[in-house]
């Protein structure tokens, strides 16, 4: 048998921890086969919570699990981590966006970026849930020196998830039928979900493309939005679809993509005039562990305008918390 992977997951008390940690147990994110370890960090005032949660981590009796272990301190929760999933910190309520957020959450990645340095393991996969999530993860990667850039990643797979889901509602299809979807960009309203190259059963989709109304009026803003439309429903933000996504990035960075390609926010090295140094989504493969952006895909002009809109609010971003000193 291969040797236990260690998973550290901040934020374990929470509700995307909640789902989250059933389904890395459950062999969902490496297999049946691969014994993982679990490595939960917490605030110290939801130790008890993470502790209640690791009782039934237990109880579940799950075959790939190994151990469990609760942490407060980042520096010991990722000690020897080869994947971390970073989600604790405080998810936005009705009313705000996710921005707002950068100054509560700034201060926590950080810290953890400095743990993961000093501790983790040499092969760490970073995956930021928390939001602002993009800028969040530029903040981790900027405190660890020592870890390359391109293992620091933010979650647009959500965004992506909800777009295949979209399109398959507008094309009459299964959601697996769908390939060649992007989500460009950051976690945010500005985010561009792109159907320019989209296939259904292989096929191109000129009918839907040409029908603007519906691109422009109902598809983007209804995949860019649907983190508030979710908050007004539920009256708390996603949970089980983001841990369901989270499983999804890291599974396939690990094993690879087994579509033409996936989204994921990775840090830019000016693809698509995108600029270096922000964590951006773009249209990407995994193979041997190691994201790669799929090169040479047409941009037309309407594609241009969004996704340098949506560089631009990284840019934004990154220049706030440098000015808030957490770069
Ligand atoms: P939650 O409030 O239910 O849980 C967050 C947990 O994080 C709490 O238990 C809290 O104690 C813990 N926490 C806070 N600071 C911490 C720290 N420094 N170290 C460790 N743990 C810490 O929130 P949630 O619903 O689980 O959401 C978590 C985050 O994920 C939010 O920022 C939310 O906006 C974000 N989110 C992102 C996406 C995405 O697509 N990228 C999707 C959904 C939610
Ligand atoms: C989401 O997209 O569901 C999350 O980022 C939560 C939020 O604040 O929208």
């Amino acid at each position: 048998a291969n040797a236990p992977v260690n998973v550290t997951v901040t934020g374990a008390a929470g509700n995307i921890g909640y789902a989250l940690l059933f389904r890395i147990a459950s062999g969902a994110l490496l297999g049946p086969d691969q014994r993982i370890n679990l490595r939960l960090l917490e605030i110290p005032q939801a130790v008890k919570a993470a502790e209640g949660t690791a009782m039934e981590l237990f109880d579940s009796a799950f075959p790939a699990l190994g151990t469990v272990d609760i942490f407060d301190d980042p520096v010991q929760a990722f000690e020897g981590a080869n994947i971390a999933f970073l989600v604790g910190s405080m998810p936005r309520k009705a009313g705000m966006e996710r921005a707002d957020l950068l100054s509560a959450n700034g201060g926590i990645f950080g810290p953890q970026g400095e743990a993961l340095n000093a501790g983790a393991a040499d092969d760490v996969k970073v995956l930021v849930v928390g939001n602002p999530a993009n800028t969040n993860a530029l903040i981790a990667a900027s405190h660890a020196p020592d870890i390359p850039a391109s293992r620091f990643t933010a979650m647009t797979r959500l965004d992506h998830n909800r777009a295949l889901a979209q399109l398959a509602a507008r094309a009459g299809c299964h959601v697996s039928e769908i390939d060649k979807v992007t989500v460009w960009g950051n976690h945010s309203t500005t985010q561009y979900p792109d159907l320019t190259h989209a296939t259904v059963n292989g096929a191109p989709i000129p009918e839907i493309l040409a029908d603007r109304t519906w691109v422009e009026e109902d598809f983007i803003p209804t995949v860019a939005k649907r983190g508030a439309a979710i908050i007004a429903a539920r009256g708390a933000s996603s949970a089980a679809s983001a841990a369901s996504a989270a499983i999804d990035h890291v599974r396939d960075w690990c094993q690879g993509t087994t579509s033409s390609w996936t989204s994921s926010s990775i840090m830019s090295d000016g693809s698509y005039g995108v600029a270096e140094g922000i964590i951006s989504s773009f249209p990407c493969t995994a193979v041997d562990g190691e994201w790669k952006i799929v090169e040479g895909l047409e941009i037309d002009d309407f594609s241009r305008a969004k996704i340098d809109a949506s560089a631009a609010e990284l840019l934004d971003e990154r220049a706030a918390v440098a000015e808030m000193g957490l770069i």
